[in-house]
Parts: structure tokens; C-alpha cells; sequence
């Protein structure tokens, strides 16, 4: 059994032989099955047509196919898991714990065929893809002991929701779902996993991870569905809460569809790194670029503008040496282990695009971006100067890599450019400066406030990951974060624990 606090698995090493051959075979001999099915009532169905599905590294080619649901099976997941979630519920916190336990375990045991999958359905590097896996079997294992030793699961105080619908990004198509589904279960819903439909396999297997552990088919199905359903989910009469991480219209629109949806929405962001002149630059630039251009800017997280002060930005051997580092990052498909910007996971979309060929008054290059397409679509790293207050990608979230960099006065000046935003996911800060960090850290408006590091790659346990404003909608506590079960359950009068 296992009994000690939680600790976060390392990523695997590449200074070691062994683990680098383990993982370079792995993504090179990657097979993926060719049908998937849904997984619903017990049973894997193939009801219609099949959709293809492509690698972001090669989109001429099919990678698999797979089914969604329809009208009727939507209904029968449904029905299956409201009937199942008693059952569920009665086999008690500890033997759900266990087969959360167990099921990180499989995930661990899996590592290099599912970092495989995401290399090639979701089109992450291999180190990003690396450290998504050590996300999700830290996701598992921290919500497995999550309230551990408490009674607050045995019915007196507090019962779950019911069933919960887990609607998961292709960016973090392994690690995101695997958080919602984990939490959903050990607080004793069912759950139906609605994966991405460009992600549709990472899911797949994941799903298969838990029902290796246990997790008996019809408390976990596996149920991709077109958007066309979205208004028969959202507002289906057996479905008590949605966890969804998507885009803020999503979550606006499953809310204008059902207002009395229960709904944890993790959604968009518009991401700033202040960088003042008491900072390290070299570890700024470096923190920067990371946060901006890993997975091609593809992350919620990602710093799509950089506010920098004046006295740097007006120094030209900063910005060059900004734009050196950025040119420096190796762009090609994720499955090269030289890679740092894979391709885009599909076309360039409209808001990237004219992030990408446009500069309103005011703005230049420093670093002009491309898009290619042809077998793969890719967008080069691209640095625009003199982005105002008033600027259009001041304010649209582009998911991809181009960066706006804007000029502060001062440190005062840079948090009220931060802060006038609709979204407040993530932010940064570089200085080595106490009295700056201190000021920088009380005044943001962010869920993750990030001094002197990148702000992607939040880690489990350690920084509990949600944002404020345009960027988290309902009660949901921080993923990764002592509370996040919380609101997964009812409670009775004496209220949740402190
Ligand atoms: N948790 C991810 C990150 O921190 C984003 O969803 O980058």
C-alpha cells in the first residue's frame, strides 16, 4: 500500500542512455490501433462512419480513425452512468484510492508509449510530451490521496455530484483529462471523458490505463461526440457537472445553454511576462522564449506578450540578443529530438494568422514570423515591437507562436498594462530585485504568478494551477491543489473542511 505524502515523479532523464533509447524506439516505432471505438454502457461501439484523424506532422496521411457518438449512445452514457454512480460511490474512498494509485501506476509503466502518442497525435516535442506524462501520473496519485484520512466520504457530511462530463484540450490531451478524471472519481461521480476531437487517441489510451487499474467501464466511458451535440451534453438532464479546459466562448455558451450546469472551466488566456531592468537577462530571455514558443505557443499558459521596461527595451543589444535566442530554436516535427517548435497541430487559425502577416500603426518586426503549409503547418517564432495598450493582439489570444512586446515606464506602468486584461491565467515577472518582486507579486491579477521562472509547465502539488476573470469560470479550486475536490461533492450543513 501507499501509505507516504505525495511526491511529484521526475521527468525522464536524457543524460541516461538507456532512457533515451527507450523513448527515441518508442516514437519510432509507434503503431497506433486503426479503429477506435466509443467505449459506452460496458460495451465498445462503432456506430457511423469513422472520422480521420491526422499527425500534426503529417496531415496527408491518416493516422487512425475514430468514432463519435451519436443522438442515442449519448443518451445510453448517460443513462449507464447514473445508474452506476451509486454503486460507485459505495465501494468507498479507500478502494477508490487504491485503483487511482493503481492507475498511476499504469501510466508510469506506459511512459514511453504514451509520450509516443502525444509526439504524434497531439504534435508535442518529446521532452514536452515527456513532462505531460509526468503530469498526469502526478494528477492521478495527488487526487488519490487527496482528503486522505478523513471521513469526509462517507456520506455523513458530503456526497458527489453524480456523473461528471470531462471535456479535454488536444493541448494536454493525456495529462488535463487525466486531472478530471481522477478528481471527478475519487470524489465518487462517474464520469463520461469527451476528449478533443484532434486528440482523440492520447485519450484512448488513457482511458485504457484506468480501466487496467480497475475503474470498471461503466464508471469511465469513453465518449467523443461532434459539436453539434455540445447543446444535448451541456444540457442533458442526467449530467450533474462539466469540467472543462477549452476556450472562454465554450464555457459561455455550455452556460448560456444551461445556466443551472454545474461547471469548472479552465479557458483562455492572454499571457504578459514583465521584465524589468533589475533582471537577469540572459535567464529572462531564456524563461521568455519558453514560455512563448514551447509547443508553438499552444498552451493556455504560453506568454504571448512581454512587458519590458524602458531602459531595456530601448537597449538594442537586448533585443537582438533576444531575437539571436529566438532564431535559434530549431522548428521541425516533433518526432526529431532536436525539435523546440513542432508544427501547428492543424491550420493556422484566423486570429494566428493575422497575428502572423499583420502590424497595426506602431509595430514592427524583430523577428517576422512564417506559416507554412504543406504535409505539416507551421508558424516560425515571431517577435512584434511597439504592441500598445490599444493593440488588437494586446487583447485576442492567438495560440501560436508570436509574441508582443510592449514598453513600461516602470514597474507601476508594466502591472497596469498586466492587469488591464479580460483574462488572468498566468503572468511573470523578471527582477532580482525584493522590493519589485514584492510589489509585482501583491498587485497582479493572475491565478499563477510566476517570479523569475517560465509560466508553462505548472507542476502539480507544488503550484495548483486556475486563473481569475475570462480565464475560469465557476467554483472550481486550482487543479493540482489540496482543494480541488471540493466542489465535486455536495456538502451538507457543517460545509467543506478549511
Ligand atoms: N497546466 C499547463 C501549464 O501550466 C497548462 O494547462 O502549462
Amino acid at each position: 500500500a501507499d501509505q507516504g505524502p505525495f511526491t511529484n515523479v521526475p521527468d525522464s532523464d536524457w543524460t541516461q542512455l538507456t532512457q533515451r533509447k527507450l523513448i527515441e524506439s518508442a516514437v519510432e516505432s509507434f503503431q497506433p490501433e486503426q479503429v477506435i471505438p466509443l467505449q459506452i454502457d460496458g460495451r465498445f461501439l462503432t456506430p457511423e462512419n469513422p472520422n480521420a484523424a491526422y499527425s500534426p506532422a503529417n496531415t496527408s496521411q491518416a493516422l487512425y480513425h475514430f468514432h463519435c457518438a451519436g443522438k442515442a449512445q449519448i443518451n445510453q452514457a448517460y443513462q449507464c452512468a447514473h445508474d452506476n454512480q451509486n454503486y460507485w460511490n459505495q465501494l468507498g474512498a479507500a478502494t477508490r484510492r487504491e485503483m487511482l494509485i493503481r492507475a498511476s501506476r499504469e501510466l508510469a509503466g506506459q511512459r514511453s508509449q504514451l509520450t509516443a502518442a502525444l509526439v504524434h497525435d497531439a504534435g508535442k516535442t518529446i521532452s514536452e510530451a515527456d513532462s505531460e506524462i509526468s503530469e498526469a501520473i502526478d494528477f492521478a496519485h495527488y487526487y488519490a490521496k487527496s482528503l486522505d484520512n478523513s471521513s469526509f466520504f462517507d456520506g455523513t457530511i458530503c456526497t458527489p455530484r453524480g456523473v461528471i462530463t470531462v471535456i479535454s484540450p488536444w493541448n494536454f490531451p493525456i495529462a488535463i483529462a487525466c486531472g478530471g478524471i481522477s478528481a471527478s472519481l475519487m470524489a465518487g461521480n462517474t464520469v463520461i471523458l469527451k476528449p478533443s476531437s484532434k486528440t482523440v487517441l492520447c485519450a484512448w489510451l488513457l482511458a485504457q490505463a484506468f480501466w487496467r487499474a480497475g475503474i470498471p467501464k461503466k464508471v469511465l466511458q469513453f465518449m467523443p461526440a461532434s459539436r453539434i451535440h455540445g447543446r444535448q451534453i451541456s444540457r442533458h438532464p442526467l449530467n450533474n457537472g462539466v469540467i472543462l479546459t477549452g476556450s472562454a466562448n465554450t464555457a459561455e455558451q455550455i452556460l448560456i445553454t444551461n445556466p443551472e450546469q454545474f461547471l469548472i472551466a479552465e479557458t483562455s488566456g492572454k499571457n504578459a511576462m514583465v521584465i524589468s531592468a533589475n533582471c537577469d537577462r540572459d535567464l529572462a530571455i531564456k524563461d521568455l522564449l519558453t514560455s512563448a514558443f514551447s509547443h508553438a505557443g499552444q498552451k493556455c499558459s504560453a506568454a504571448s506578450l512581454a512587458i519590458i521596461d524602458a531602459q531595456l527595451y530601448d537597449d538594442e543589444s537586448f533585443l537582438q540578443t533576444l531575437k539571436d535566442a529566438a532564431r535559434s530554436l530549431n522548428i521541425g516535427p516533433s518526432y526529431q529530438a532536436s525539435s523546440k517548435i513542432p508544427p501547428l497541430i492543424g491550420h493556422a487559425n484566423t486570429r494566428l494568422h493575422k497575428a502572423a502577416t499583420q502590424l497595426e500603426d506602431g509595430e514592427k518586426w524583430l523577428l517576422e514570423p512564417h506559416l507554412t503549409s504543406g504535409q505539416s503547418h507551421y508558424c516560425t517564432p515571431g517577435i512584434k515591437l511597439g504592441v500598445s495598450a490599444q493593440s488588437w493582439l494586446r487583447k485576442t489570444e492567438c495560440f501560436g507562436p508570436i509574441l508582443g512586446i510592449m514598453r513600461a515606464n516602470d514597474l507601476h506602468h508594466a502591472i497596469q498594462l498586466q492587469n488591464d486584461s479580460n483574462f488572468g491565467l498566468t503572468g511573470g515577472l523578471h527582477s532580482l530585485c525584493d522590493i519589485e518582486k514584492d510589489t509585482w507579486q501583491r498587485a497582479v491579477e493572475v491565478g499563477n504568478a510566476y517570479i523569475n521562472k517560465a509560466t508553462t509547465g505548472a507542476i502539480v502539488q507544488r503550484q495548483p494551477f486556475g486563473g481569475w476573470k475570462r480565464s475560469s469560470y465557476g467554483p472550481g479550486r486550482k487543479a493540482g491543489g489540496p482543494n480541488y475536490l471540493i466542489p465535486l461533492m455536495h456538502w451538507h450543513d457543517d460545509g467543506p473542511p478549511e
